[in-house]
């Protein structure tokens, strides 16, 4: 993905036994072609060999400050400064305390206190020792200094105990390093974006649906929270882990839907309905499973609530933007849904294009807007595609 290549990570690994973890977050980012440079304390050596940082990132493994060699070939102050974020995963709580109190002993600290670029911090440690006063005091100081804090988690701890005191997931990481790495351009905004199929039930165990994954709706959850926006997500069945940051409203029905979406209106600047709501359910629902039989062969059935449409007609300072899933006459259909539905432009989808719609982790768009104008966006991943829509959306707000 666009935001991490190329970019310069300091990443800092203390002595912890999750230190095994910050190999992966190493490979992660490597992976998306960001530019790591790995900063190990000797505590953080006694549990990980520099070695696999090295050939993970594919860059030298800073360790000591005053080793001749490195120093000359890669200064610490030259890593503190040339990089555009910094995280410290694991955290310990030492190091926390070292950072809190502007110590600068070792190679780590001492390009810490030289970096200026914003700073991750993901403690790992006992439950006990996290919630020791002097970590939680110096925790809250360095956030007041702007540092970023992710987790930790609750779970089963090394040490045996459960407790809050497991460094973060991994990939929860990696999204903040973007977050910090992304112009916060929504920031201040409320956004409510819906996602995935809804289900209508014949009977307890059948249901008219859709094959929508929710994909393109939590890319734009996703893309929305990393450039600042509070952002409400109302998804409906998916397989997909809900983002991080992301308030996610889960329902199965459009009524459901509808009763989410139309509640939270009010409160938000603007609505991106790329949820695939089912037109239409059954119209009354077995109460046990419907046996086969000849004389059972039609369903009846009754139209479900136009969500959308709904919403055009309670608008009021938002901005609204709908989606339209179409086999045939693609502009037609999708001009037609843009004026019913009141809309500030619509994003049109050929289902019969190969990477393109249902279940796919790309799309291929067109954007027809009121004023007739229509744009030809090329097939690209679903988050590319949700950042043109933001852009969209944000040039709205300029004008
Ligand atoms: N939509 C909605 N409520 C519905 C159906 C659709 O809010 N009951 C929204 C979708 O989320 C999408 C837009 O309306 O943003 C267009 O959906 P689409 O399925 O393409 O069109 P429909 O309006 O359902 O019309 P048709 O099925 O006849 O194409």
């Amino acid at each position: 993905m666009a935001e991490l290549k190329d970019r310069k990570i300091l990443l800092g690994v203390t002595g912890g036994i999750a230190a095994y973890k910050a190999l992966e977050l190493t490979r992660l980012l490597a992976l998306e072609g960001a530019r790591v440079r790995v900063i190990m304390t000797r505590s953080g050596m006694e549990f990980v060999q520099p070695l696999s940082f090295q050939v993970l990132s594919g860059q030298p493994v800073c360790t000591h400050l005053f080793d001749l060699e490195t120093e000359s070939r890669i200064g610490h102050i030259e890593v503190a400064t040339e990089a555009e974020v910094a995280v410290i995963a694991p955290a310990t709580a030492n190091i926390i305390g070292k950072l809190a109190h502007g110590i600068g002993d070792d190679y780590l600290t001492t390009a810490l206190l030289a970096c200026t670029a914003p700073k991750i911090i993901c403690p790992a440690m006992n439950v006990n020792m996290f919630e020791n006063q002097a970590v939680q005091e110096n925790l809250a100081k360095l956030r007041s200094w702007g540092f970023h804090q992710v987790g930790p988690d609750a779970g089963d701890l090394a040490c045996g105990v459960q407790g809050l005191g497991r460094l973060a997931p991994v990939d929860e990481i990696v999204e903040k390093i973007r977050q910090v790495l992304t112009p916060q351009s929504l920031q201040g905004k409320q956004v409510l974006v819906t996602a995935g199929p809804t289900r209508e039930a014949l009977d307890p165990v059948r249901h008219l649906t859709n094959p929508s994954s929710g994909k393109m709706g939590y890319a734009l959850a996703r893309v929305a929270h990393r450039r600042g926006a509070e952002v409400t997500l109302v998804s409906g069945p998916t397989f997909l882990n809900s983002p991080y940051g992301v308030k996610e409203i889960r329902v199965t029905t459009a009524k459901e839907m509808h009763q989410a979406v139309v509640e939270k209106m009010v409160q938000v600047d603007v609505v991106v309905m790329a949820a695939a709501v089912s037109d239409y359910r059954p119209k009354v629902m077995a109460a046990g499973k419907i046996k086969k039989s000849d004389d059972n062969e039609s369903l009846e059935l009754e139209r479900t609530e136009d969500i959308l449409f709904r919403l055009g007609e309670l608008k009021n300072n938002q901005i609204l933007v709908g989606f339209a899933a179409e086999t045939e006459n693609l502009l037609e259909n999708a001009k037609e849904k843009l004026q019913q539905k009141n809309l500030d432009f619509i994003v049109a989808n050929d289902l019969t294009v190969d990477g393109a719609g249902f279940g796919s982790d790309t799309n291929e768009v067109t954007i027809l807007w009121p004023g007739g104008e229509v744009e030809n966006l090329p097939l690209e991943s679903k988050e590319v595609i949700a950042a043109h829509i933001w852009n969209r959306v944000e040039r709205l707000w300029q004008t």
